[in-house]
Parts: structure tokens; sequence; C-alpha cells
């Protein structure tokens, strides 16, 4: 059963672990005048997100689904939540919604964003960030304003079952995790972001796998980035392919 927790004024992370992978899968609910949730988790597991958005709001009053990236634990419930919610529109980068919606059999409405643009929610503001091959060709980032909370999905995660609220330092854990898995191409495009990302003195980072990182050990986790290896070696979920 889903686990939901309030990790910030008006936020709370719904953590699922049926999931094939060491991990927890967390989707965030906004509530506010205009709901909206961020990653909707995988298809199968509809039911159980659904219910736990009940025990906060009616999912039919959603007005927003977030996709950062398209892969199966980030949308796999989109067409249910949207179809579910009358006045919803799914949210994803201009690229993704150019890219993942245009071809498929999604036909419900959609707001492609691009760096910089808001989402007025009532109290809360979203903000989006663009962030093109950290992990996806289309990614992008959100970022609250009014709690200055970050959503990077699949970047900070945590391997393990996590508390809400993570202090500890599981930096070295997270890049083997990034290593063994391989799902980020690249370092640079990484690297990139995460400069971008320690100007915007954020308090809160809530990744989709583990738990929520308060400000003070967010500079732990930005230095194992720096300093260890994690970008792609060759490596698919442990199986080695190259190198
Ligand atoms: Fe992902
Ligand atoms: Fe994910």
């Amino acid at each position: 059963m889903a686990q939901v927790d309030c990790v910030a004024e008006g936020i709370y992370r719904i953590s699922v672990q049926a999931w094939g992978f060491p991990i927890t899968l967390n989707q965030f609910l906004i509530e506010d005048e205009h709901p909206a949730l961020i990653h909707t988790g995988t298809f199968p597991i509809y039911e159980e997100v659904r219910n736990a958005v009940a025990e906060v709001l009616d999912p039919a009053r959603l007005a927003y689904v977030v996709v950062p990236h398209f892969e199966s634990d980030e949308c796999g419930g989109m067409g249910r939540f949207i179809e579910d919610a009358p006045q919803s529109t799914l949210v994803c980068s201009e690229a993704g919604a150019a890219l993942n919606l245009s071809g498929w059999d999604y036909s419900g409405p959609v707001r492609g964003v691009r760096e910089g643009e808001t989402l007025e929610l009532g109290a809360h503001t979203l903000r989006f960030i663009e962030t093109p091959h950290v992990h996806h060709w289309d990614s992008m980032m959100v970022v609250e304003e009014t709690t200055k909370s970050l959503f990077p999905a699949d970047l900070f995660i945590q391997p393990g079952d996590q508390p809400p609220v993570v202090r500890e330092d599981l930096s070295r854990e997270m890049c083997a995790l990034y290593r063994e898995a391989g799902i980020f191409g690249a370092k640079e495009p990484v690297l990139q972001v995460v400069d971008q990302l320690e100007k915007e003195n954020l308090e809160w980072i809530h990744p989709m796998h583990g738990g929520s990182l308060p400000g003070e050990v967010h500079a732990k986790y930005i230095r194992a980035l720096r300093k260890e290896p994690f970008a792609y070696e060759g490596k698919i979920f442990g199986r080695q392919l190259f190198g």
C-alpha cells in the first residue's frame, strides 16, 4: 500500500514499493487551488497511487499531471489520471510533447513548457527547467517557488527503502547505483545542470526514488556528483555490454 507523507508545505510524497528494482517509487502531490501531481507511477500501480491521492484530495480535482520525462515510472498512469480529472492538463517539456506525445495514442490536453516558464497553482508556483540529456533527451525538472523545492526525477536518488526525509549521506550509494544501472549517458549534461541548481538555494530536493533531501545535505550529494564517476560505463542494470 502506498505511504503518504507531507514533506513540505502542501506537498505530499506518495511512496510505493511495488517495483521490480530495489528503490522506492515516489509521486508528489501538491495540494492547492489547482492541484498538481508530479510523476504518475507505472500503469499497474495506478489504483494504488489514485487511492493515495484521494487521502489528500479528490483525484478528479487534479489540474495538472506533470511528466518530467517519458519512462513508465514517471508517466505510466498519465492517460488514466487525465481521463479521470476532466479539467486536467498534461505538462511536459516542449521537446517531450513533440517527441513522445505526437505519435502515440494519447489525445488529452497537453502543455509543452520551455526553460523558465511558470504555472500558478494558487499558493504554489511551478517553474520549469529544461535539462536535456540528464537521463533522457527531453528531460525537464520542476522547481516549486514558495517552498524552494526541486523535483529532479531521477537525479539525487538513493537506493533501498528510504524514509520520507533522508539526512544521511548516501551519495556514494547513489553514484554506484547510477554506474550499475547505466541511466546517465554522460556526465557533462548532468554537471551543467548541477551548477545551475546550486545557484537556486534550494531548501528541498524531492527525488523520485529514495527520500526527500533537506538543504543541509545537498552539498554532499552535489560534491559526490562532481567527484565520483556516475555516468554510463558500459553496464545496463549490472550487465556489462562494453568496456
Ligand atoms: Fe526515469
Ligand atoms: Fe524514475
